[in-house]
């Protein structure tokens, strides 16, 4: 399918879906929102593809939600369209993991969608916020949420109300990123480890994604409980028979997705 606000490249089971609105630092509009939905949506059904990769740009990832689409809405106008919700919801419902490869700016709306994603790998240039408040508004597709989880209270609180940005290493050292790399080994690094994830089984991956998710969910009791099922389910699969012998038999798995 062509869109006109991001491109999407399959190669070695991996979909690479880079936002392309260069024009406005790939600020998320509805169009570029409805748009992405699609395409994970997309790649989540496509059996060429087991694991996803989000960048932006050099320069941004995505400066934020789009100010200029924003700025005249009435308060009736933001709550019945209740804006990104319904995208942000399908991006998460992926079931395939999503890493997000962040360059530059991930501002706003932009550093939302990143979270989103189920971990972030950055440039060495990335550069983090919640600016929201320099709008006179807050975040609103997640980041008071996600932010809080991903790096504390303290330092949540410390973005959203001074709207300073993060750097890479800030970024890192307080688990918002899980690696940085150099700004111009970002996509190939990235590729390399969503490669690897693609070559495990895919059934694994979605479980491992989902127990990692209920973390944010429910209570540790819960959450472990969950887990348990999840593990013990997963040995009605071929896959984990095929893993654990390949392993004694000093081999290379060969996992089929069954
Ligand atoms: N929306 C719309 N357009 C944007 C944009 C945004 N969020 N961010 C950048 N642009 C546009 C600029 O208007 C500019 O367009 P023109 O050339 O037509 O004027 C173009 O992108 C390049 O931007 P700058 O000239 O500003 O580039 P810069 O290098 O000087 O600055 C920047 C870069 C610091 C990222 C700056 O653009 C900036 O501060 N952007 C806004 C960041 C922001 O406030 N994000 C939060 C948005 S609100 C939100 O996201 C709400 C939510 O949670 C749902």
């Amino acid at each position: 399918m062509a869109y006109q606000t991001l491109t999407v490249e399959i190669e070695d089971y991996v979909a690479l879906i880079r936002l392309n609105r260069p024009e406005a630092l790939n600020a998320l509009n509805s169009q570029l929102m409805g748009e992405l939905a699609e395409a994970t949506a997309d790649a989540d059904r496509n059996e060429k593809v087991r694991c996803i990769v989000l960048t932006g740009s050099e320069k941004a990832f995505a400066a934020g939600a789009d100010i200029k689409e924003m700025s005249e809405k009435s308060f009736v106008q933001v709550t019945t369209e209740n804006i990104f919700s319904a995208e942000i919801d399908r991006i998460t419902s992926v079931r395939k993991p999503i890493i997000a490869a962040v360059s530059g700016y991930a501002l706003g709306g932009g550093c939302e969608l990143a979270m989103a994603c189920d971990f972030i790998i950055c440039a060495d240039t990335a550069k983090f916020g919640q600016p929201e408040i320099n709008l006179g508004v807050i975040a609103g597709i997640g980041g008071t949420q996600r932010l809080t989880r991903f790096v504390g209270k303290s330092k949540s609180m410390d973005m959203h109300l001074t709207g300073r940005f993060m750097d890479a290493a800030e970024a890192e050292r307080s688990g918002l990123a899980s690696r940085v790399v150099p700004a111009a080994k970002l996509i190939s690094e990235t590729m390399a480890i969503a490669r690897k994830i693609a070559e495990k089984s895919l059934i694994a991956t979605a479980a491992a994604k989902e127990a990692v998710n209920r973390a944010y969910e429910t209570t540790l009791a819960e959450g472990i409980l969950f887990e348990r099922r999840s593990f013990q389910a997963l040995f009605a699969t071929e896959d984990q028979k095929e893993g654990m012998n390949a392993f004694l038999e000093k081999r290379e798995a060969q996992f089929r997705d069954r």
